[in-house]
């Protein structure tokens, strides 16, 4: 078993480069199967989730090759339409080949998705949005299949800005017959660059990043060449890594328009944040200042930042409220930052943090990908050593995650770990 070894107490300085965004990427992918031919999608990071979703689309038939941060889908003229538990289980978000399978092939069976550290994932918008389109949705018993002749435009209300929900109605629109019009749809960046590419393609897409989208339906798609845009969760971990440590780090690969409340929050805890084309720097100060926190979905400040900023403003002078809007289970982290000395307490969907606390390093578990990268930075402010265990996790969303920190000068690796007798 391995795990990350934190020694803590050094400010972090330095240049990082951030990777294509994860949670763009693997859509991105998923909308290959739209188009026979080679698509051809660049800057995709080399993570995990990545690597199963390439596994998805080689079980659907379709060639998958990496040449450095590129990768090449080569996409049949028969796709298979069904997604196994095995491959389903590993990545929930695989359910995103459901949308343009159906639109592809008017047939698409995925396992259910179960649940995950983060509370129920229900997928109820994304197959209420494929019957409104035409789809005849089936379950059985641990699978559900939709299937059409054809997919007809549609108006299309979602009841929650959902990513996956509007990204799924998406590729499936693209070839519907007529218009389809997604009112409240998600606004994340992620979502425009998938209407980007799938433009690039041949589609009629409009309004994304807005909560209106319309898509005028089109005969066919082409395969395309397209760019992944620079990952804002991975550039906000280094910001709050930056931020916790009394750093000074330059973040590179990505816009901070797609940052703005994370980086006022920054902004009001003391830090200071200078911006850039396609960069950020960020310098932490001696003590963050106490700041409250609301997660929404984009453009508001996102849950995926949730579990690092619980790590700053343990640090801080004064006392936070974070709520967590999107996911009933985002504070399975709390029981391991209170080992490590966090003064929190849960009360709803509140978490109560009594800053300035000194943390002790101690064995933690991370319990889901953005909770261990954030009982890492943790490390970098505990006194002694952290240590990291079920460091997979971390690996579903961030390269070498260990080596880019201890680039900007953190006492951080990766290595074998035997727990001592008798400790979990
Ligand atoms: C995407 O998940 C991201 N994952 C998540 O990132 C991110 O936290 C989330 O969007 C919110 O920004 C990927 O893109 C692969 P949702 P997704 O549909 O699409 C409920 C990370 O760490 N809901 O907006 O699943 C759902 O249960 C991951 O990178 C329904 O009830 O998010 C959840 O409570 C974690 N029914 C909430 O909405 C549905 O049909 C948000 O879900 C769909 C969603």
């Amino acid at each position: 078993m391995d795990a990350f070894v934190v020694h803590g107490g050094r400010a972090l300085s330095g240049t990082v480069r951030v990777s294509g965004a994860k949670n763009s990427a693997l859509k991105l992918v998923a909308a290959a199967l739209l188009a026979e031919g080679r698509t051809i999608v660049r800057n995709v990071p080399d993570i995990v989730d990545i690597r199963v979703m390439g596994d998805v689309l080689a079980h659907l038939g379709v060639g998958w090759q990496r040449r450095g941060d590129a990768v090449t889908l080569d996409v049949p003229a028969d796709l298979g339409t069904e997604t196994p538990a095995h491959l389903v289980k590993q990545l929930r978000a695989s359910i995103v080949v459901l949308g343009p399978l159906l639109a592809r092939c008017g047939r698409a069976r995925v396992a259910m998705p179960g649940g995950c550290n983060l509370g129920s994932r229900n997928i109820d918008m994304h197959l209420s949005g494929l019957a409104s389109l035409g789809a005849r949705i089936t379950y059985g018993p641990d699978y559900v299949e939709a299937v059409t002749p054809q997919l007809e435009g549609a108006d299309l209300e979602l009841p929650y800005a959902s990513v996956g929900a509007t990204e799924n109605l998406l590729m499936a629109a693209v070839t519907a017959r007529g218009t389809t019009r997604i009112s409240n749809a998600a606004r994340e960046p992620e979502i425009a660059d998938l209407a980007g590419l799938l433009n690039a393609m041949g589609a009629g897409i409009s309004g994304a990043g807005t909560s209106e989208v319309v898509v005028r339906g089109v005969e066919a798609l082409q395969p395309a060449v397209h760019e992944v845009v620079g990952d804002r969760i991975e550039a906000g971990t280094f910001a709050v890594a930056a931020a916790v440590t009394g750093g000074d780090v330059k973040i590179e690969g990505v816009s901070p328009a797609h940052l703005r409340i994370p980086l006022g929050k920054l902004r009001a805890a003391g830090a200071e944040v200078d911006e850039g084309e396609g960069c950020l720097v960020v310098r932490g100060p001696a003590r963050p200042r106490a700041v409250d926190v609301v997660t929404l979905p984009y453009p508001g400040f996102p849950t995926d930042l949730q579990p690092q900023f619980l790590v700053l403003l343990s640090q801080a002078a004064g006392t936070s409220m974070v709520t967590e809007n999107v996911f009933d289970g985002r504070f399975s982290i709390v029981e391991h930052l209170q080992r490590l000395g966090v003064d929190l307490r849960i009360e709803g969907h509140h978490a109560i943090v009594r800053g300035a606390r000194q943390l002790e390093g101690t064995t933690v578990q991370a319990t889901d990908l953005r909770a261990g990268a954030a009982l890492v930075l943790a490390g970098l402010v505990a006194s002694g050593e952290t240590v990291v265990t079920a460091p997979e996790h971390v690996d579903r969303g961030y390269a070498d995650f260990a080596g880019r920190l201890a680039a900007l000068g953190a006492d951080v690796s990766r290595r074998a770990y035997a727990p001592a007798a008798g400790v979990a």
